[in-house]
């Protein structure tokens, strides 16, 4: 076995900037990126409100806030500490500010209104994931981006992570040769796939259920890492643990009778946070952030598994659990020379042990620090060969392995740094929500789906 360290990404990886989203955007003299946002929820307020503001002040600010709900609106204002207007108007909201990019972090089946909204009004986007939720929403975004000239980002975050890097490195360099076949299964704990199913994300017509919500992040590190785009999905689903599979339920945690006797009882307000954003703010909308996962209206799946046929020729075999002792991830990719094999937070496989409750509240932290003695590992294995390579890359703290901040970097500062053309726009973000909604078809339809069916996007063989 022969260990290497990775160090960065290849001279040769950073060459492809033509395709830049952000290109549109001239970063010149001292003006600052004047950024309009709708959605100030726990996503809009933190990664891009507080923490963009943090560490981007000097190349951006806010010229307006937008929400539904006026009390989260005014909570995200004071603190961001800025002095922008805020509006419960939308449309409203671009009248008056004309602003350059409209950051769009609302519950996921509305991005497509606001989106699109904002295109039309002559302003680029950053949106979120999931681009959207379903194929006629995704129709509209790409016929709008196309008809204004403007550009959408979506916030792909998991391909920045160095780990996802130097994996997306090996690949490219074809390192066992032609990729024929992949397995990747993505594990959510008690604590992080409960939350899941306590408020919007539990309804389909919401958040398009965690095929579209959840896996869009995994489908699109498969696209990428892959170089090519999706043909047919085939898929199986079933929700069999959580909303209406057990014997009692109520409300909320908090006003429940059955605290004591449920696994799953959550005290919000042991966290100021959410209980500023959420509890305090109840009375505006209703949202309650806390909600039962036992609810009858729950109606996503719980657990659910695919095949994925791409225009390369490559299988892949994706599974996503929603109820598991542990966080973590396992993918292996099978060569015509080889294999390569990496993984994320396995207890068994890692020297320190995770405290599991905590793993959600690191994951959207934006610490960018690697962690002392503790590394990734990706394993590379060529047939015949008795030993193999085992390529570390150091593990980052928080923030999707150091994604979240890398791609803001991106972004606002190194807007030629595009590696491996790892800023996505309009297409990755379609070609990664179209598997998930053809697997919610091929679920509901008992058959395989071709992405065709869904979309004038002819897939791509070879992405770049
Ligand atoms: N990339 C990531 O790792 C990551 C992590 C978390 C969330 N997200 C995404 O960020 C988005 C927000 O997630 P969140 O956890 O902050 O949710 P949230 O519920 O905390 O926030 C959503 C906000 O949108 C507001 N809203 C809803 N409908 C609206 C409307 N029609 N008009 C104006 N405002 C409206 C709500 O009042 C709320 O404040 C989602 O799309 C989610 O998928 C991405």
């Amino acid at each position: 076995m022969e260990r290497r360290q990775f160090l960065g990404y290849t001279a040769a990886a950073g060459a492809a900037l033509m395709l830049h989203p952000f290109e549109s955007f001239a970063f010149t003299g001292d003006a600052k990126l004047r950024l309009a946002q709708v959605g100030t929820g726990h996503r809009g307020s933190g990664f891009w409100g507080r923490d963009l503001l943090k560490a981007f002040g000097e190349k951006i600010e806010f010229v307006g806030l937008s929400d539904i709900n006026p009390g989260r609106l005014a909570y995200a204002k004071s603190v961001y500490e800025v002095n922008c207007p805020t509006f419960s108007n939308f449309d409203e909201m671009l009248r008056q500010t004309k602003p350059d990019y409209v950051i769009v972090t609302t519950v996921d089946a509305t991005h497509d209104e606001f989106i699109v909204k904002a295109l039309e009004a002559g302003c680029n986007v950053i949106t979120e994931k999931p681009m959207t939720t379903d194929e006629v929403k995704c129709k509209r975004i790409l016929d709008a981006e196309k008809k204004t000239g403007k550009k959408v980002v979506v916030a792909f975050n998991y391909r920045h992570s160095v780990h996802a890097m130097q994996l997306k490195e090996l690949l490219a360099a074809d390192r066992v040769g032609k990729i024929t076949s992949v397995d990747f299964n993505w594990y959510l704990n008690v604590y992080h796939g409960a939350d899941y199913f306590r408020r919007w994300h539990g309804r389909m017509a919401r958040s398009g259920s965690l095929w579209v919500h959840k896996a869009t992040h995994h489908f699109d590190l498969l696209n990428w890492w892959l170089n090519s785009e999706p043909v047919e999905v085939m898929a199986y689903g079933k929700l069999e643990h959580y909303g209406k599979n057990n014997a009692f339920r109520g409300t909320t945690c908090r006003s429940c009778e059955h605290k004591k006797e449920c696994k799953f009882y959550w005290d919000i307000t042991k966290d100021e946070r959410l209980t500023n954003l959420y509890v305090k703010n109840e009375q505006h909308d209703g949202y309650v952030r806390d909600g039962c996962v036992w609810s009858n209206e729950i109606d996503i799946y719980d657990k659910m598994s695919a095949q994925i046929i791409y225009a390369n020729g490559v299988t892949a075999n994706y599974s996503l659990t929603t109820y598991s002792p542990y966080e973590g991830w396992q993918i292996a990719f099978n060569g015509m020379k080889g294999r390569i094999e990496t993984w994320e937070d396995i207890p068994y496989l890692q020297k320190m042990q995770d405290d599991q409750s905590k793993r959600h509240a690191i994951e959207m932290s934006t610490a960018d620090d690697a962690i002392a003695g503790e590394v990734r590992e990706i394993m590379v294995m060529d047939n015949f060969e008795k030993n193999y390579e085992i390529f570390t890359t150091p593990k980052i703290k928080g923030g999707h392995g150091g994604g979240d901040i890398r791609m803001q970097r991106r972004m606002f500062v190194d807007k030629n740094d595009n590696p491996h053309n790892v800023m996505a726009g309009t297409r990755e973000g379609a070609m990664s929500i179209l598997i998930g909604i053809a697997a919610r078809k091929s679920i509901k339809e008992n058959r395989p789906v071709k992405i065709s069916e869904l979309t004038d996007l002819v897939p791509m063989a070879n992405r770049f």
